[in-house]
């Protein structure tokens, strides 16, 4: 790879309009048609979802709240990966969480709040623990279009209570033993799934992001050690909580473990049902082979555990390691990266969960520091480390200790921390790694409060935004490095800020990238460089800051390169922030987007747009509509207002859902 060559790449298409109706907007000349809801049928003789809250199987439907995705290419025999198909493919898609638990059951969810004691109905329990988890669905190009075949005895789901082998580096270590494994190899289900990643050998990865709220959490903190108490409140495991969903608590007649697993309880805990270990188990990067429904799926440990956005794949050479960027969704988090130990071989391109036990059990783990003069470094989190040993803080017992508690290793060793690490992407052309850094805000602890201003995290601001008091990076920024040498195993890089989110209408220090009424954003989330069209770049918005203008989108972008766009530097001037230092962010804007950005789509109400993927000819992109109408799910069933009706219409209950894009003239999307 070298330096960007002229571009040939243009947009083409007219920007879509801001938009706060109820409607799914694309430019002219495109279609967007929706392919799989949240509950459709993924098998043939399931019945249609009657988006009533009655039905109840959905390990045999579409699952809650789409997040990431990918299309798998089949190959001829139907049993393998053709990176060249866009006839036929598996989809894999993230089912991120069951939040909007008033649309799923008839009227809506009984005694779900995480202070709840009571005891809770198992038939909801058993349908919100399906709902989560990854959906693998055969999509075919027909005469009329992309649609779901549900005829592939390859469509399964994996969810909250699917069996998992934990493999690598902390698999087995003391601290993974529960009554369901004791010998700590196993656990049953998986949580959260945010985004997500595949790997050259022809497996998905999905990833476990906010898991730590899922756990019924009520024990006396006396009968834990210090160190286990360090790990909770490091990863955010509070105490006095039933969990997000008070899974813990099913009802009387039902004392499985399947629902007992969820309580983190010891206090008087026999042995059968001793899981003080189980949220060790979450946190992971997660391996699925979809096209071999009897290897059991495995949590990739060696890849560290923290609230994992994705994992994305840099391009492999021969001979060369494998390697992944991930990011660490929280305030004031982490950039990390995996370099495996084992060096690419094309033989293995086709190598299934084998592929995965050689490349992802083995490897270094490094966490990114952003220096303020546009240089950075990888920062190893090993034991030989010494600043690992040193810590004052936490005393490591081993490897697998530091990869259950990544966080507080890259405490240790001095990481930059970042605003909400999302999706990681890698320019083609260039092998530029660009992420997005959502947003950071919180009057306790958000950016430029508790967390100073730094040169990759420049953006500060206190005000109220609707009726909310609030402070701190609101409309987020795009950051982006290239590697010492192109070389992805490196532990140096460059790096500058491509983008910064912001209204038009903001002052210039806050609309630093100056985006127009036809490019304007807020809250960068999904990331996605095309691989069909090299250097087209797509951004989808995940927003709360910018939403009484316009509801989340996507933009397409042709981006140039590090060194074009904004470097930043602070000096001790003027703006007052929180924590007291007086800092000025003294920007260098480069090349702008201008003409180069365009609002591609505009969502329906309440939603927030996540997840892409491309058939391999480049006419059709795969998104994901999540949670539409989402701030009126908790309420609509004693008012009977909903905020959105997508994609049903009338009065129907909104739901999540797959979309596919194409162009009217069967042409290649957006350029
Ligand atoms: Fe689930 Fe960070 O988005
Ligand atoms: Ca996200
Ligand atoms: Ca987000
Ligand atoms: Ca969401």
């Amino acid at each position: 790879v070298a330096d960007v060559p002229a571009q040939s790449l243009a947009l083409t298409f007219k920007p879509v309009a801001k938009s706060v109706a109820d409607v799914l907007s694309v430019p002219e000349g495109y279609t967007a048609t929706v392919l799989l809801a949240t509950g459709d049928p993924l098998k043939a003789g399931v019945t249609a979802y009657k988006n009533d809250g009655t039905d109840h199987d959905f390990n045999n439907r579409a699952g809650d709240h789409h997040d990431g995705l990918f299309y798998f290419g089949l190959n001829a025999a139907g049993n393998g990966w053709d990176a060249s198909n866009a006839q036929r493919g598996l989809l894999c898609i993230n089912h991120e969480v069951a939040e909007d638990l008033g649309f799923m059951h008839p009227a809506g969810a009984t005694d779900y709040g995480k202070d709840s004691t009571n005891q809770r109905p198992t038939q909801e329990i058993g349908k919100e623990v399906a709902a989560h988890g990854v959906t693998v669905v055969e999509v075919t190009k027909t005469a009329t279009g992309y649609r779901i075949n549900p005829e592939n005895p390859l469509n399964r789901r994996i969810t909250a209570a699917t069996l998992f082998e934990l493999a690598g580096i902390a698999a087995g270590s003391d601290a993974m033993k529960t009554a369901f494994s004791p010998t700590g190899q196993q656990t049953r289900g998986t949580v959260n799934n945010c985004a997500n990643g595949y790997t050259p050998w022809g497996t998905y990865l999905t990833c476990e992001e906010n898991w730590a709220e899922y756990f019924y959490r009520r024990e006396d903190d006396s009968v834990r050690t210090p160190k286990e108490l360090a790990g909770f409140k490091r990863y955010g495991i509070k105490g006095d909580t039933s969990g997000r969903y008070n899974w813990a608590r099913a009802g009387a007649n039902d004392s499985s473990d399947l629902y007992r697993r969820w309580n983190t309880g010891v206090s008087g805990a026999t042995a059968a049902e001793d899981f003080r270990n189980i949220a060790n188990t979450f946190g992971w990067v997660v391996e699925i082979n979809p096209f071999k429904p009897d290897e059991t799926p495995k949590k990739r440990t060696s890849l560290g555990r923290f609230a994992h956005e994705g994992a994305w794949p840099a391009p492999v050479t021969a001979g060369k390691p494998v390697v992944f960027y991930m990011g660490d969704d929280s305030r004031n988090e982490y950039i990390y990266k995996y370099v495996s130990d084992a060096l690419w071989n094309e033989a293995d391109a086709n190598g299934g969960m084998a592929a995965g036990d050689k490349y992802l059990n083995a490897g270094k783990l490094y966490v990114a520091q952003f220096n303020a003069d546009g240089t950075g470094a990888w920062l190893l989190l090993a034991m030989d480390n010494k600043a690992i040993t040193a810590y004052p803080d936490y005393a490591f017992n081993d490897a697998a200790d530091l990869l259950i508690h990544a966080r507080l290793a890259a405490d240790a060793v001095g990481a930059t921390k970042m605003d909400r690490p999302e999706w990681g992407a890698i320019n083609p052309l260039n092998g530029e790694v660009y992420m997005t850094l959502t947003n950071n805000v919180s009057e306790k602890n958000g950016r430029g409060v508790a967390t100073p201003l730094d040169a990759a995290n420049p953006r500060y601001y206190n005000g109220v935004k609707g009726e909310k008091a609030v402070a701190g990076n609101l409309n987020g920024h795009i950051i982006r490095w290239r590697e010492a040498s192109n070389d992805h195993a490196a532990t140096q890089f460059q790096w500058d800020v491509y983008l910064f989110g912001a209204p038009a209408s903001a002052a210039v220090d806050t609309n630093i990238s100056q985006l127009t009424a036809d490019n304007d954003f807020s809250s960068p989330d999904g990331l996605w460089f095309s691989a069909v069209n090299p250097g087209l770049l797509w951004v989808q918005t995940d927003d709360a800051y910018y939403t009484d203008t316009t509801n989340c989108m996507m933009l397409a972008a042709i981006p140039g390169q590090v060194g074009d766009g904004v470097s930043t530097t602070l000096t001790n001037k003027a703006v007052a922030t929180n924590n007291g230092a007086d800092q000025d962010v003294n920007t260098r804007v480069g090349k702008q987007p201008g003409d180069n950005l365009r609002r591609f789509l505009v969502g329906p109400k309440d939603c927030e747009i996540t997840g892409m993927t491309e058939t391999p000819d480049g006419k059709a992109l795969f998104i994901n509509i999540q949670h539409p109408g989402e701030n009126s799910s908790e309420t609509w069933a004693t008012d009977g207002n909903m905020t959105s009706h997508w994609p049903d219409g009338g009065n129907a209950r909104p739901r999540s859902a797959t979309v596919v894009i194409t162009r009217n003239d069967g042409g290649k999307i957006a350029v």
